[in-house]
């Protein structure tokens, strides 16, 4: 039999096919140790301010003991909670019943479902978002060793995937690293509005029984209470932030996933996947398909599509609670989980690639110094606007003559512009070391200022 939170007004059981829409427990059960360490906190506030006797109180926390012990082998076996209650909150009332008698029947006091399981969700929040920081935190530090070690390489950089100008591969591995470091903070910033404890705001106006709020948060490791029952109890804030988070998240892996994929095709060749990151074809047996990084640029589409589902979800509704939002936690364990895994393939991807700097280096070209050429004649003292269009005539007469910009005759070069310089000043920019090496500014691709970086980012991982 269904032990039911409520029905003393009910003549006939709900419809079979709308428990089965109304019904959360495949989804919430994930939340069991939230469930119950909110329970064991509310009976202990309960009793601490005089509305429930010693013994009551005792039989209540051993009870929820036993039950997060049965609860959780169970768990562990099978990964489902076969009972046939509508949610994680009535599961854990019936089993505590088995346990503790009629004690169980006073822990739901002055409680309700509402503040229940928004205080569920925001603790598991608590509990596994450092997770995803630490994983975020993973991948930095992949990128950060092979930038690390890998500084000598120097690859192309593209524009519109054209041919842009030479930097140093650890540059560009680093571009994706800081966007991943924003990431981290984005993500730390948005803690001081999830910490909130909203236990104790009843349905919607509060707790009838005189309690400590603040105790009791303190006692669930929350950093604050929520200041409003109504708002409390309507809010999801922290879980759109949480998605839009998590969107945000995955569009930089996504990009991430999108550069390495092009520069592993075999017109690049920049890049080998090992083959524990990489998958086969089932006809085709010369095949090494990227597919981990093809899976986590779709999962950005994913991600942003969860995202935009629970704002449409929320869109519209009234204040306080309604049923609709307890699709939240179907969304936040499937985002959750989708990005965690992006982040650990994406992880093990970096860690176990291999770079061809041959490859790098033969996918530059003469072309790409352009921009360098134009800087040697600003100073010498032209006008870069000048001198951007004395360059653009040296590229189309080289595509007349078919040679690249370092073959064409020096001759050519100074009839265009005399401030070209000598033959030998003119031949020493065509060097990928020579120009990296200028762009030592801040933030610039030059050894300097990439080992720049290298440090500021090590001391921020921790890192000797
Ligand atoms: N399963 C519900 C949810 O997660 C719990 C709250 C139910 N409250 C109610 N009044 N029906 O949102």
């Amino acid at each position: 039999d269904r032990y039911q939170l409520w029905g003393g007004c009910f003549e006939e059981e709900p419809s079979a096919v709308l428990q089965r829409l109304n019904d959360s427990l495949a989804v919430d059960a994930r939340l069991f140790r939230e469930d119950i360490e909110g329970s064991r906190a509310w009976a202990a506030e309960q009793y601490r301010s005089g509305h429930l006797s010693e013994n009551d109180n005792n039989a209540i926390q051993e009870g929820l003991n036993k039950v997060e012990k049965d609860i959780e082998e169970e768990m562990i076996k099978s990964g489902r909670l076969s009972d046939p209650e509508e949610d994680i909150h009535s599961v854990v009332e019936r089993r505590l019943f088995k346990y503790a008698g009629d004690a169980a029947l006073r822990l739901h006091t002055a409680r309700s479902r509402n503040d229940q399981s928004a205080t569920d969700t925001r603790l598991w929040m608590l509990g596994n978002l450092p997770k995803m920081h630490a994983t975020v935190k993973e991948l930095i530090t992949v990128l950060v060793n092979r930038a690390s070690r890998e500084i000598n390489i120097i690859a192309p950089g593209y524009t519109h995937l054209q041919r842009a100008q030479p930097v140093r591969w650890s540059h560009f591995l680093l571009s994706h690293a800081w966007a991943l470091y924003d990431d981290v903070n984005r993500l730390k910033e948005q803690k001081s509005r999830l910490s909130r404890c909203p236990l104790g705001s009843g349905a919607i106006a509060g707790c009838a029984l005189s309690i400590d709020r603040e105790r009791l948060a303190t006692s669930l490791g929350f950093e604050d209470l929520t200041p409003n029952s109504m708002f409390a109890v309507s809010s999801r804030d922290h879980l759109v932030e949480f998605f839009n988070w998590a969107s945000l998240c995955g569009l930089h892996l996504s990009r991430l996933a999108e550069d390495l994929i092009i520069y592993s095709s075999q017109e690049f060749g920049i890049v080998r996947f090992s083959d524990q990151f990489s998958t086969g074809s089932s006809l085709m047996p010369q095949k090494r398909n990227p597919d981990g990084l093809e899976l986590i640029r779709g999962a950005a589409g994913l991600l942003l599509g969860d995202a935009f589902a629970f704002s449409c979800v929320i869109k519209g509704l009234p204040s306080t609670y309604n049923k609709d939002l307890q699709s939240d936690k179907e969304l936040l364990f499937r985002s959750y989980d989708r990005l965690l895994d992006c982040l650990k393939v994406a992880v093990g991807t970096i860690a176990t690639m291999e770079v061809n700097s041959e490859r790098a280096l033969s996918c530059l070209d003469p072309g790409m110094l352009a921009t360098d050429l134009a800087h040697a004649l600003v100073r010498r003292g032209v006008p870069f606007r000048r001198a951007h269009h004395f360059v653009g005539e040296a590229l189309r007469r080289a595509s007349t003559l078919s040679v690249d910009l370092k073959n064409l005759p020096y001759q050519e070069f100074h009839k265009i512009c005399p401030e070209f310089g000598t033959k030998e000043e003119l031949q020493s920019i065509f060097s990928w070391e020579t120009s990296v090496e200028q762009y030592t500014s801040l933030g610039g691709t030059a050894r300097a200022a990439v080992t720049h970086q290298l440090d500021t980012l090590k001391a921020w991982l921790g890192q000797p």
